[in-house]
């Protein structure tokens, strides 16, 4: 059986749900990590039983591993993943793919020329309601795509102020006033990876915060962002529309953080806070298809809140809708968050560099997720101004994708 050597960097909190899972997998030899803080590095070593911590991404990138999980602060992402690319390793990235479409352009390049592997962590990607939509399209059950919904609220408040001060120190609000929109990706990605389509232009509006937190606004931030909420409206390159919703300032901290609706010609998907509905022009019937879509909790509520109140979205494994049977044994017992995508992340990542085919989020996927919201921020920076959106191309001709339902 083919095995290979992965290295993780940056182990804050992220990365702590897939060392096990990487380590539990049975294509996996060895895990080592890389991490910049020496307490963090050494207690990660000793809790998960690794033998080889490095304390830099480029050392990690100087070992022998094949394949490198980058899973460090968002803005760092593209020049990480391009380094260890040009060092010869596979790549696995955290979202998004980059933070500049030039970052984007490269890493394309990079890819191509290498000839390696990367794969975006895009979680959404394996959320209920993207592979119900999934299943609908295959069956041509949508008819033809007319709009979509894209949205991800989440609050400051909620996980996201400790979330950039376990990392940031002092300067922990430079980093923590990224423009919502530079994080797009979990939207995005429903509406582009279920069409097969691109976004090819957008006209974004940007809500500017007033909570004078100091975190959002000219000069307090990496990028002189104004804004804590942003809405998009993308032409999507099959004749159809969709609108994207990023918002960092919201009252609503129940149910899905992460919600898409799909609108077709013959069919249409709903997601609302608690409620999954899908409905056809044939039928005319509403069915209400939250049970199969809905996930188990791993904690209760109590057990969350004692655990220093992450978001929920931690502590969420499977639904009814997930495809386990083809998930690794080995994983039984293993956490399996963010709505039961992590299993389905580390098993997509792992298959594609054993198996030397393409993981669905692969690169070419990653900026097509990515490179809106980044253009999307300019419009809004302009007042809603259309902007045409590049397109950084597909994978190879002739090129395999593993398969998402089956070994
Ligand atoms: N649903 C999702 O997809 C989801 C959920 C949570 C987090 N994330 C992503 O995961 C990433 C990590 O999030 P987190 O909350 O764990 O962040 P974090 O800030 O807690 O951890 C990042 C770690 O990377 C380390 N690091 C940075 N540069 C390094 C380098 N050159 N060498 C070695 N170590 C380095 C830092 O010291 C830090 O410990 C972020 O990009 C975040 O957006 C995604």
């Amino acid at each position: 059986m083919k095995r290979i050597k992965i290295g993780i960097t940056g182990i804050g909190g992220f990365a702590q749900a897939f060392i096990p899972l990487f380590k539990a997998h049975p294509h996996v030899e060895s895990v080592s990590i890389a991490e910049l803080l020496p307490d963090r590095r050494k207690a990660a070593a000793e809790k998960f039983g690794l033998q080889r911590a490095f304390a830099t991404h480029e050392e990690l990138c100087a070992s022998d591993v094949d394949a490198v999980a980058i899973i460090t602060q968002r803005h760092l992402h593209g020049p990480q993943a391009i380094h260890a690319l040009n060092h010869g390793k596979h790549v696995y990235c955290a979202v998004p793919a980059a933070g500049t479409l030039d970052e984007i352009g490269e890493l394309v390049r990079t890819v191509e020329r290498t000839g390696l592997l990367y794969m975006m962590g895009e979680t959404s990607y394996y959320y209920p309601a993207a592979v119900f939509c999934r299943e609908k399209q295959a069956q041509g059950a949508f008819g033809r795509f007319v709009y979509g919904e894209g949205e991800y609220l989440h609050d400051m408040s909620h996980g996201f102020y400790q979330a950039y001060q376990h990392s940031g120190g002092k300067d922990w609000k430079k980093v923590a006033g990224i423009p919502p929109m530079h994080y797009p990706t979990h939207s995005t990605s429903f509406i582009v990876s279920l069409t097969g389509a691109k976004l090819t232009s957008v006209s974004c509006l940007g809500y500017v915060d007033h909570t004078g937190d100091g975190v959002f606004g000219k000069g307090n931030n990496l990028w002189d962002n104004p804004f804590s909420n942003q809405t998009a409206l993308f032409r999507v390159s099959n004749g159809g529309m969709c609108r994207v919703n990023e918002f960092r300032r919201v009252g609503c901290t129940v149910g899905n953080s992460v919600r898409t609706s799909i609108f077709g010609t013959e069919g249409c998907y709903e997601q609302q806070m608690e409620r999954d509905s899908w409905t056809t022009l044939g039928e005319g019937v509403l069915h209400d298809v939250t049970d199969l879509l809905t996930c188990r909790m791993e904690r209760s509520a109590s057990e969350i809140d004692a655990a220093g109140g992450q978001q929920m979205d931690f502590f969420t494994s499977t639904a009814k809708i997930h495809p386990v049977h083809r998930l690794p044994r080995q994983f039984i017992g293993h956490g399996n968050g963010h709505f039961g995508s992590h299993q389905f992340l580390v098993d997509d990542f792992v298959r594609s560099v054993v198996q030397q085919r393409l993981a669905p989020n692969h690169v070419w996927a990653a900026a097509s997720y990515t490179a809106p919201g980044l253009v999307a921020h300019q419009s809004a920076m302009r007042e809603g101004e259309q902007l045409a959106i590049p397109d950084f191309g597909n994978p190879p001709a002739g090129s395999e994708l593993i398969r998402y339902d089956a070994y």
